[in-house]
């Protein structure tokens, strides 16, 4: 019998229901996106979002299950995302998981989000092995990692300040580009000419690994400020120089990594065609194979922690009801703390 596995997603602005089999196939993916709740305020409001998943999350898991043709007494365990993200959804969604299981009688199993968008590479390229670098890079997290199997991640690097994805959300919202902000940034971008606007590199060639965008932010700021500048420019001038600070990291991190099969990016600034091109011409360059995600797997949903979930329950990793929902919640405990005040988990 094929594993058969629901997912659950709510720890940002994202309400999703997956499910997925061990044999790769996606059955069912839903997602109710919340852009126009929160677009009125610029970014994501705790509080709305939480709400948002509490109204949509139970009519997606039956939506789901009708798309995939099988009833709950059908799946094998309820993954759902256990932290970390605005702890309110990540509550809603594991709650919800945790009711599901109990009522079915099945497994939960409790996923780390991150571990979601880690190991969604292996749900699209079965040919993907262990260990492999992976540039993890969302709104809310910019980082290297070694993977180097389900639950053993090494954190290479991580942001000292913003994450990739949010200074891309600031940089929309600075140039009035609405929200989402990277894929508005992205676009602006098309129009505009990326070496006219001068912009710093932080930490480039810096033998320290980890990443900087705090000071990219203010230098667009003044830049928009300063009215000299077309909104394309600024944007196509931000997105390079997003793409030259992400390259000589990934660089920094391939220079003491050997015995990697794969260079593999993931999180919502994966969707974008220039980060990927970088990657793509990276990997080429270090003889590694490329992998990524398409688009919709890439940002927030539920197939990611579906497949989590199947990669889990294959080596028996299964969680207590009593599990706790975690606003913080690093992949790597281990891992050394960065420098800086604003430093994320
Ligand atoms: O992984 P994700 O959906 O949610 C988090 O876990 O954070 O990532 C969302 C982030 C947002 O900051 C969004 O602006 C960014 O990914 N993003 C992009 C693009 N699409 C989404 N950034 C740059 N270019 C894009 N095309
Ligand atoms: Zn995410």
């Amino acid at each position: 019998m094929v594993t058969l596995i629901l997912g659950l997603e709510s720890s940002c602005d994202e309400t999703a229901a997956a499910i997925v089999d061990g044999e790769r196939r996606i059955l069912a993916h839903r997602l109710a996106g919340q852009e126009a709740a929160h677009a009125p305020f610029g970014g994501v409001v705790p509080e709305i979002a939480a709400r948002a998943h509490v109204e949509h999350l139970a009519p997606l898991v039956e939506a789901a299950l009708a798309d995939a043709g099988i009833g709950l007494d059908e799946v094998d365990a309820i993954a759902a995302t256990a932290g970390p993200g605005l702890i309110g959804g990540v509550m809603v969604g594991l709650v919800t998981g945790k009711a599901l299981a109990l009522a079915a009688a099945k497994p939960l199993i409790a996923v780390n989000h991150l571990e979601g968008h880690a190991l969604s590479p292996r749900l699209v390229d079965p040919t993907l092995d262990f260990p492999y670098l992976l540039l993890l890079v969302s709104g809310g997290h910019c980082q290297l990692l070694r993977v180097e199997g389900v639950g053993a991640y090494r954190r290479l690097a991580t942001t000292i300040d913003d994450a990739a994805g949010e200074a891309f959300d600031k940089t929309a919202k600075l140039l009035g580009l609405g929200f989402p902000g990277g894929p508005a940034v992205e676009l602006a971008a098309r129009a505009g000419d990326p070496l006219s606007v001068p912009l710093p590199r932080p930490l480039l060639g810096s033998d320290e690994p980890h990443f900087s965008f705090a000071g990219l932010k203010s230098a667009v700021l003044r830049a928009a400020e300063s009215g000299r500048h077309r909104p394309a420019d600024i944007a196509a001038s931000f997105q390079a120089a997003v793409v030259d600070c992400l390259e000589d990291r990934t660089r920094r991190a391939l220079r003491d990594h050997a015995g990697l099969t794969a260079l593999v990016v993931a999180g919502g600034v994966a969707a974008n065609a220039m980060v990927r091109a970088m990657l793509e011409a990276l990997a080429a360059e270090h003889e590694l194979r490329f992998v990524a995600p398409p688009g919709w797997l890439c940002t927030d949903n539920a197939a990611m922690i579906a497949w989590a979930g199947v990669e889990r329950l294959a080596l028996g990793m299964t969680d207590p009801l009593d599990v706790p929902a975690r606003a913080r919640w690093p992949l790597d405990p281990g891992a050394a703390v960065a420098r800086g005040a604003g430093v994320k988990a």
